[in-house]
């Protein structure tokens, strides 16, 4: 399959969003950058040492890319690569892609108080957790909240010096819920946009953070805010209801507030699901494969294998995945030797404790359940946390009999995605969370299990790996057509017609003989 359904390609896409924004400015602000500058050798090799341009492994900014270079925007983002500095013009700007300099990355400085108080304190230990219901914790220091608001007034005002009047601005993800309110304040006519990657709480949860009022209120500057299901834009607005003096319209799932209103949709963020499969068929996966395989002992062996790929977070479930493998061994003992599990965990927010705690459990847990389990031949658990290039990730996910994304709690979850997309051999059965935004459009083909039913989960997996290729490939075909139907190119398309018909009907109610983009 090489076009998703409804046609969207990134070329289409891309058109999509500069009609929309004619002749106005696109700026997307996100807190990572789509490109790092690095001093080859590290740091202390800066005198001597080359600079280079590393560039992130797919996802979402892959695909902002093209459209960025057709439309010749701006994108604002945090600058953290150790030779970033180095680059920059006076505006703190480079042009990027390097290769076909054709769009602005402006970056944002972030001193160490910053780094711990917007990014590692406020973002990732109030608003991640809150997010992902895990409410014990959340750590509501008084200095991350003064870190985070003086951060977004940061990305805030490299917005408002990049733009002139009616920017059209796109902001991404949690870590910067109040930049939208200053850019507001200072460009009354941009049209503005927030897509929020993790989940949206109920009511109860999320006022839990003591800024709950203010959050709410730099969320409602933008004209539309997105999220993943329907599920969090109802959280979503009632938390709006109970919070402020806000209109809520349930109807139109919009919100009156401060003379302005704001919608409120889904957008199911998808892969480039085309790009993904071919990485699969890549000669670069097979090579990978050929000699990881041959390393562990698995090619020709017979033995199945189970695949988990994410950053190694507590929301992704992974202690409880390895405790229903480990059931899965001593309940069903004919799956000892028959059945590899490979973790490819990911380092990630090194420094905070919940992140360095659960990387060492993880690492203990794994060497616990191969000394029980192992054999002279087999070893039940590998777990690779070293950089793997994207052909070497796609090959796993290929060969992998039974994909695992067990997370306790995700907004959406890309890897189950990019699992599907990867089938493209003997296909393998996709074991869902349904805790996982994901489950919403995979349910279907998936097997869907609670992640913290440890016996239910190895049934699961002992299930899967008993299905007979005819069902299994019913499945992973129902499964690619959703996965290749959404992708993350139909989801741009969709949230720029979205964002279209929202200024169609603003010109509509003002004056239809006078178009012109205004509040209401
Ligand atoms: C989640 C968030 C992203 C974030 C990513 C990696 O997917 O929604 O905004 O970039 O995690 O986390 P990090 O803290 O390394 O940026």
């Amino acid at each position: 399959m090489t076009a998703n359904e409804t046609g969207a390609t990134a070329e289409s896409a891309a058109e999509t969003v500069a009609e929309f924004c004619d002749d106005r400015e696109l700026v997307v602000v996100s807190n990572r950058q789509p490109y790092s500058h690095y001093c080859e050798g590290g740091e202390g090799n800066r005198e001597s040492g080359e600079v280079r341009v590393d560039r992130p492994a797919g996802g979402l900014t892959a695909a902002l890319d093209p459209v960025m270079q057709r439309v010749e925007g701006t994108w604002v983002a945090w600058g953290d690569g150790d030779a970033d500095r180095e680059v920059v013009g006076p505006d703190d700007a480079v042009t990027v892609p390097p290769e076909d300099p054709s769009y602005d990355l402006r970056r944002v400085w972030l001193d160490d108080e910053q780094v711990e108080g917007y990014y590692r304190g406020y973002s990732n230990q109030v608003l991640w957790p809150l997010c992902h219901l895990d409410t014990a914790k959340v750590d509501a220091r008084e200095s991350f909240w003064n870190e985070y608001r003086e951060t977004n007034d940061d990305f805030a005002e490299a917005v408002i010096e990049s733009t002139t009047d009616e920017p059209v601005v796109w902001f991404q993800d949690y870590h910067l819920a109040l930049a939208p309110r200053r850019v507001r304040d200072e460009r009354p006519n941009a049209f503005l946009a927030h897509f929020w990657h993790v989940p949206w709480p109920s009511w109860d949860v999320f006022q839990a953070a003591p800024q709950y009022e203010q959050l709410l209120d730099g969320l409602l500057a933008n004209d539309l805010v997105g999220f993943h299901t329907d599920q969090y834009c109802r959280n979503f607005l009632d938390c709006v209801e109970a919070a402020t003096d806000a209109r809520v319209d349930r109807g139109s799932r919009s919100v009156s507030y401060r003379g302005k209103r704001t919608f409120v949709q889904s957008f199911p963020l998808g892969i480039d699901a085309s790009r993904q499969a071919e990485l699969a068929e890549s000669d670069a996966a097979d090579e990978w494969w050929g000699e990881f395989s041959a390393a562990h002992g698995l090619a020709g062996s017979g033995t199945a294998l189970a695949v988990g790929v994410e950053r190694l977070d507590y929301t992704k479930g992974i202690e409880e995945r390895l405790a229903a493998l480990e059931r899965l061994w001593e309940t069903y003992p004919e799956r000892r030797g028959d059945l590899t599990y490979v973790q490819k965990g990911t380092e990630s927010r090194s420094g905070i404790d919940a992140y360095d705690d659960l990387q060492d459990r993880v690492d203990g847990e794994i060497e616990r359940i191969n000394d029980r389990f192992g054999t002279d031949d087999w070893t039940p658990i590998v777990s690779l946390t070293d950089h793997l290039p994207e052909a070497g990730i796609a090959a796993l996910l290929r060969e992998a009999d039974v994909g695992l994304v067990t997370p306790v709690q995700d907004g959406m979850n890309l890897v189950a995605k990019e699992f599907v997309a990867a089938q493209t051999r003997d296909p393998g059965v996709l074991v869902l969370s349904e805790l996982a935004g994901a489950s919403e459009q995979l349910g279907d083909g998936a097997t869907l299990i609670h992640p913290r039913d440890a016996a239910g989960v190895a049934d699961a997996i002992d299930e899967s790996l008993s299905l007979s290729r005819r069902e299994r490939q019913q499945r992973i075909a129902d499964l690619q057509r959703a996965v290749h139907a959404e992708d993350v190119f139909a989801w741009l398309e969709s949230t720029f017609e979205t964002a279209a018909a929202i200024e169609r009907g603003r010109r509509s109610i003002r004056d239809p003989r006078a178009p012109q983009p205004t509040d209401d």
